[in-house]
Formats: C-alpha cells, structure tokens, sequence
C-alpha cells in the first residue's frame, strides 16, 4: 500500500541555520487521511510543517508529493501542487475584508469557474464569513480570524493541507468549531497534515498520529492507539 500515499517526509534532518532540530523524522499522509503531530513543546512538530514547506532549512531527508520529490521547494511553489498550509498564529489580512482575504489565496486561480466554486464552498463551509464578507478581517474575533485563515487556505481546492494549531489560544467555544471545521473537511476527502496541542480532540479525528520527541519519531499509530497508549495518556492527556 504505497499508492496512495500522498506526502512523505523520509528521514528528514531539518533546522534553523547551523541549529539541527529535527534529526531524522518520518511522516506519511494517505490520500483522504487525517494525520495528527503530537508532542511536547519543542518536539519539531512545527519545524516538521515548515521543512515541507521550505522555511526550515533541510540538511537531509526527502520530501514527496505524490510521488514527485518536493524537497526545499517554497509554499508559493507548492500551491499550483495542491498543497496548502496555515502556520500558527491565525495570520489574517486585517485591513482587509474576509472576502478580500479569501481573494488573496485564490491569486493563483484563473478560471474564473474554479474560483467562483471555491467561494461558494467555503462560504457554504463557513456561513459566518458569508454574513461578514464586507468586515475587516482585523476587527474580528480571534475564532473568526481563524476561520479566515483556514478559508483562505481552501480557495486553492487543495489536495492537502497542513495546519499549524489551528485551536491554540481560542475560547472552549471556537476549539470546538475549529474541530468541527475539521472533521468536515475530513468528510469531504481533503487529506491534513495537522499539529494540535489538544491531543484528545486531534487523536480522535486522527486516521493515524505521530509522536514526536526531541526532534525525533516517538510513537505512532491510529488515533485510537495513540489515545489508548498508556504513555500518551501518561505524558499529554493528564492520566
Ligand atoms: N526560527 C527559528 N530559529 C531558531 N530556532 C528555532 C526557530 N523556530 C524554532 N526553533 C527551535 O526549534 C525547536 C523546535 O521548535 P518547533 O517550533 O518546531 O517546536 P514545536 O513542537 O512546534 O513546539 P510548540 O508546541 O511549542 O509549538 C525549538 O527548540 C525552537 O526553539
Ligand atoms: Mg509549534
């Protein structure tokens, strides 16, 4: 079963100039999975999704997309790719309006057709962006915010997304909109890569998890192993 899978990251040695953070990891994303990166603060779970995207610097290792080698090449090159990526910090336009917002990550997209289709979608996905398409992104609250930065990673129709946190920070509420926005993602197919903090909530999406530790591959399996492994449970679910 190596057909589908649509992203791999294999033995990946990644950092920052000379500093070594990632030391050998391991990732791989089935096409219409959910994959879930765990792991303390620290692990490399961030790192992971910018040496894909080539905002870490990668000193070995491979990255494929669909099979084709992707490996240092940078986010705006991986768009036409299908793969998109929401970093940490629900980075949002603020001057802009959602629907300004929206446009800006479809900039790639010509036909006309395809991007009035993935307006339609997301609106559809996000009622609440439909209502306040003419706000300032800037002036919303910080789950809206999120739901922007989110949307806007969807107006390329991508194949697959990878999300940096997307709950961290938010009221019990929005984490709980942020998951169902995450779990209807999954219905409709799209393939994620996603790091959370909240461990429960992502393992129990998760079609398969790793653990990082150190740089390094700790654990993995389905999400419900993960949820059942003592040690997880020990080290990040407060047993
Ligand atoms: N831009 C950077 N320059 C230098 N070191 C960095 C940079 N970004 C991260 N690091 C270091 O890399 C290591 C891994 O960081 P990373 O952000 O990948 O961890 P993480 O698992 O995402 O942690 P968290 O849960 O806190 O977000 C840390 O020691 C961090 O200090
Ligand atoms: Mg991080």
């Amino acid at each position: 079963m190596t057909d589908d899978v649509l992203l791999a990251c294999s033995d990946i040695h990644a950092g920052y100039g000379r500093v070594p953070v990632l030391r050998g990891v391991n990732v791989v994303v089935h096409t219409g999975h959910f994959v879930s990166l765990i792991g303390p603060n620290g692990a490399g779970k961030s790192t992971v999704l910018k040496a894909i995207t080539g905002y870490a610097r990668l000193q070995s290792g491979t990255v494929t997309l669909a099979g084709t080698p992707i490996t240092g090449l940078r986010a705006d090159r991986l768009v036409p790719l299908g793969l998109s990526y929401v970093p940490q910090g629900r980075i949002v336009f603020g001057e802009m309006t959602v629907h300004e917002n929206l446009e800006m990550g479809a900039f790639t997209v010509t036909n006309d057709r395809v991007r009035a289709d993935a307006f339609a979608h997301v609106y559809d996905l996000f009622p609440r962006l439909a209502e306040r398409r003419t706000q300032l992104a800037g002036t919303m609250s910080g789950g809206e915010q999120q739901m922007v930065a989110i949307a806007r990673g969807l107006m390329i129709r991508p194949r697959i997304m990878l999300l940096d946190e997307p709950s961290l920070g938010l009221a019990p509420r929005f984490v709980q909109i942020v998951f169902e926005t995450l779990r209807m993602l999954k219905a409709e197919g799209l393939s994620m890569l996603v790091v959370e903090q909240n461990a429960a909530q992502a393992l129990a999406i998760a079609d398969h998890a790793y653990l990082l530790e150190l740089g390094r591959n700790r654990l993995e399996g389905t999400g419900t192993e993960l949820l059942e492994n003592p040690e997880t449970r020990r080290l990040y679910l407060g047993d």
